[in-house]
C-alpha cells in the first residue's frame, strides 16, 4: 500500500464517521509564539479544544504537516525524522473514547475500508490513574470488547498522558501497538510488553488522547468545556510497517530521492546509509519549510532551515554528491507530494531557488571551513593536547586533541559552521569539542547582538529560568545516584536542557535496568524532599580533585574551579561536582516543578547512555 493510499484511506474512513476534511495548517504557526513550528496535530486547533467554535464543525480529520528538531541528532537511524505528517481525527466535544476506539480499531483491522492488520498482533494500553484523574476503565472496558483482556495495560502519566507543554488542553490516551516480529508474540505480560516496546519488536501505532482538561503552569487545574477527541498517528510509521520494509527510508515517501542522491554521488547508498538519510530528511524538511514561509536566516524558524540546509551539504560532501543537480532533487519531493499539499507546486520556484541558493552558498565556505579545521588538525597536537578519561575512573585515558572554543567559534561566525557540523567534522578527525566554551561564546555574541533565537537551540542550557536551573540541579542529584548505583565509571558525556526535559549522556557499557533507575529516581526525590542548600564554592583544582568531587574534562579546567555542593542539614553528601552554573538554591526548590522522574534510557554511541528525564 503506498503513502498516498493510506493517507487518503484515513480521511475516507473518517468522512464516513461524519468527520469533515480539512487542510493542513502551514508549518509556521499562524497564532503560537510558543513554538517555531507545529509539532503535532493538535496545535493549530488548540483554540477550538478549549471550546471556540470551529467552521467545519465538530467532527474533523486531516493530515497536518509537522516538524520537531529536538532528536535531530538521531535523524539517520531507522526511524527518527525532522518533518512528519501526522494523522488527525478530532471530537470537537462530540464523540467519545466508545466511538473514538471502535473506529480506529475498525480502521487499522478492516481489509476493505482499512489497513487490514491483524488485531491477534494488537495491543492497547490506557492511563491508570493519578491524582489528575482516574484508571480509565472506560476505555479499558471498550477495548476488553475488542481485544483479549491480557492484551490491555494500564500505564502510567509518562506513558497515557497527553499535552503539548506545561499550558493547555491535555488528557490521559489511550494507545495501540502492534507486534513486528515474525512468529508473533501472543500475551505478554506488562513488563515482558514494555521489554518487546524497548526493542522496537513491538511499536506504538497511534494515539487517541481524550482531552477534558487544562493545564496551567505543568498543574492540571479543571476541566474545559467539553469533552475532546486529539487522535494522531505518524504516516511515515504506518507505511513503514505497510510496506514491511526495514526503516522509513526505504518506504516510497524516501526510496526515489536516495536513488537520486545514488545517481548523483560516488559512494553507495549501503556503505553510506546515514549520510543519505540525514541529506533526504532535511531536504525534505527544508522544502516544506520554504513551502510555508521560512527563509534561510539568522534566527529562528530561518536559522533551524539554514542549520538543516548547511547539515545536509556536510553530508553530500561526505558522498561526493553532485551538488549542480540538487534542484532535480528538489523537484522530485514537490511532485512526490503536491497532491496533497497544493501550495508545494504554487511555491515551487522560490522553494528550488532558496535550497539551491543556501547550498551554493554554504558550499563555498564550507571548503574553507574545512581547511580550517585542517589547520586545527596540524597545529592541535601541540596547542591543545587534552587527556578525556573516556571511560570513567577505571577506562582507559585517552589522548584527544580539541577544537577550542574560539576555534570552534571562529568556525561558526567565520565560516557559518552550526555547532552540530563542527561536532561531526571534529568527530571524524578525532578531535573533541569545548562545546561548554562554545555556548559560553555564542550567549556573549548572542546578547551583544541582541538577536532573539538565544535559545531557541543549542547544546546545553536553552536559558536559565528557574525550571532551567531546577533541571539542571536534577542532573547532578541524577549523576550522583547513578554512580551509587553502577560505580565511578559513570562520567558526564553530554548535557542539554530544556524547559522541558533533561537529556543526559553518560559513560556506561550496558542498559541500565528500570529497577536501578528507579532508586535513581528515589534518591533524587528523596534528596528534593531533605531540601537540602545548594552552595557554591572556588576551590584549587587539584584540592577538588582529591576530595572526590565529580567531573568530567578536568583538563579543561583552569586551576581554580567552581564547585556545586548539595550538603544536607544532618551532613549528608548528596553530590558535589564541578560546574559553572546556574543551579536552583535549595533541593527543595525542585519540588515546585514537581517530582523527578527518569522517561528514558537507551544506547547513545559505543560505551555511551542517554536518559531522559524530567520534573512533573
Ligand atoms: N497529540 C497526540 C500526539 O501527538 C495525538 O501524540
Amino acid at each position: 500500500m503506498k503513502s498516498d493510499e493510506i493517507r487518503s484511506k484515513f480521511i475516507k474512513f473518517f468522512e464516513s464517521k461524519g468527520c469533515v476534511a480539512i487542510p493542513s495548517a502551514p508549518l509556521l504557526p499562524e497564532n503560537d509564539p510558543s513554538v517555531l513550528f507545529n509539532t503535532a496535530g493538535m496545535q493549530p486547533l488548540v483554540p477550538y479544544l478549549l471550546g471556540q467554535a470551529h467552521p467545519m464543525g465538530t467532527r474533523l480529520v486531516d493530515s497536518q504537516k509537522c516538524v520537531r528538531t529536538n532528536d535531530i541528532e538521531d535523524v539517520g537511524d531507522l526511524s527518527h525524522l525532522t518533518f512528519f505528517e501526522m494523522l488527525g481525527h478530532w471530537s470537537l466535544g462530540d464523540y467519545f473514547k466508545k466511538d473514538a476506539i471502535e473506529w480506529i480499531y475498525e480502521f487499522l483491522t478492516d481489509k476493505e475500508v482499512g489497513l487490514g492488520l491483524d488485531p491477534k498482533r494488537m495491543y492497547a494500553t490506557v492511563f491508570e490513574g493519578n491524582n489528575d484523574a482516574p484508571l480509565d476503565t472506560e476505555a479499558q472496558n471498550i477495548w476488553k470488547q475488542l481485544i483479549p483482556d491480557h492484551r490491555i495495560y494500564a500505564l502510567d502519566a509518562e506513558e497515557n498522558w497527553w499535552s503539548a507543554g506545561d499550558n493547555g488542553p491535555c488528557g490521559p490516551d489511550s494507545e495501540v501497538f502492534y507486534d513486528l516480529t515474525e512468529n508473533g508474540l501472543g500475551d505478554l505480560s506488562k513488563e515482558e510488553f514494555l521489554q518487546h516496546c524497548d526493542t522496537l519488536e513491538i511499536i506504538e501505532m497511534c494515539n487517541s488522547v481524550f482531552m477534558e482538561y487544562l493545564k496551567a503552569d505543568g498543574v492540571v487545574t479543571g476541566k474545559l468545556e467539553k469533552q475532546n477527541v486529539d487522535f494522531g498517528a505518524g504516516l511515515e510509521r504506518w507505511t513503514t510497517i505497510m510496506q514491511g520494509v526495514p526503516s522509513i527510508y526505504e518506504t516510497d515517501l524516501f526510496d526515489y530521492f536516495l536513488d537520486f542522491l545514488a545517481n548523483n554521488s560516488d559512494k553507495t547508498y549501503s556503505k553510506n546509509q546515514t549520510d543519505y538519510r540525514i541529506i533526504a530528511d532535511h531536504i525534505r524538511s527544508s522544502v516544506f519549510m520554504v513551502s510555508d514561509g521560512a527563509r534561510p536566516g539568522n534566527k529562528d524558524q530561518g536559522y533551524i532551515l539554514r542549520r538543516l540546509l548547511r547539515r545536509a551539504v556536510g553530508r553530500m560532501r561526505n558522498i561526493g554528491f553532485d551538488q549542480g543537480t540538487i534542484s532535480d532533487g528538489v523537484e522530485m519531493i514537490i511532485a512526490k507530494y503536491e497532491n496533497t499539499y497544493p501550495n508545494l507546486r504554487e511555491q515551487a520556484e522560490v522553494i528550488v531557488s532558496e535550497i539551491t541558493g543556501e547550498i551554493e552558498k554554504f558550499a563555498d565556505t564550507l571548503e574553507q571551513g574545512l581547511k580550517e579545521f585542517q589547520k586545527i588538525v596540524d597545529t592541535s597536537s601541540t596547542k591543545n593536547n587534552i587527556t578525556v578519561q573516556e571511560f570513567g575512573q577505571h577506562g582507559a585515558a585517552m589522548p584527544v586533541n580539541e577544537v577550542s572554543a574560539e576555534e570552534a567559534f571562529k568556525l561558526f561566525t567565520t565560516f557559518g559552521f552550526p555547532l552540530d557540523l563542527i561536532k561531526e567534522e571534529a568527530g571524524r578527525l578525532n578531535l573533541h569539542v569545548d562545546e561548554a566554551g562554545f555556548e559560553a561564546l555564542f550567549q556573549e555574541h548572542q546578547e551583544k547582538s541582541k538577536t532573539a533565537s538565544a535559545g531557541k537551540f543549542k547544546g546545553g542550557l536553552a536559558g536559565d529560568s528557574p525550571k532551567i536551573r531546577a533541571l539542571h540541579t536534577a542532573t547532578h542529584l541524577m549523576l550522583s545516584g547513578l554512580r551509587q548505583e553502577l560505580g565511578d565509571g559513570v562520567n558526564q558525556a553530554g548535557s542539554n536542557t530544556t524547559e522541558e526535559r533533561i537529556r543526559f549522556d553518560f559513560t556506561h557499557d550496558s542498559k541500565v535496568d528500570r529497577e536501578t533507575l528507579d532508586r535513581v529516581e528515589q534518591f533524587v526525590n528523596n534528596t528534593i524532599a531533605a531540601s537540602a542548600p545548594v552552595t557554591v564554592e572556588e576551590m584549587e583544582k587539584e584540592t577538588a580533585r582529591e576530595s572526590g568531587v565529580v567531573g568530567s574534562f578536568w583538563e579543561k579546567y583552569p586551576d581554580i574551579v567552581k564547585v556545586y555542593s548539595m550538603i544536607g542539614t544532618d551532613g549528608t553528601v548528596y553530590s558535589q561536582e564541578l560546574c559553572g552554573g546556574p543551579h536552583a538554591e535549595n533541593t527543595g526548590d525542585l519540588s515546585e516543578f514537581g517530582a523527578f522522574k527518569i522517561k528514558k534510557e537507551e544506547s547513545s554511541s559505543a560505551g555511551v547512555r542517554r536518559i531522559k528525564a524530567v520534573l512533573v
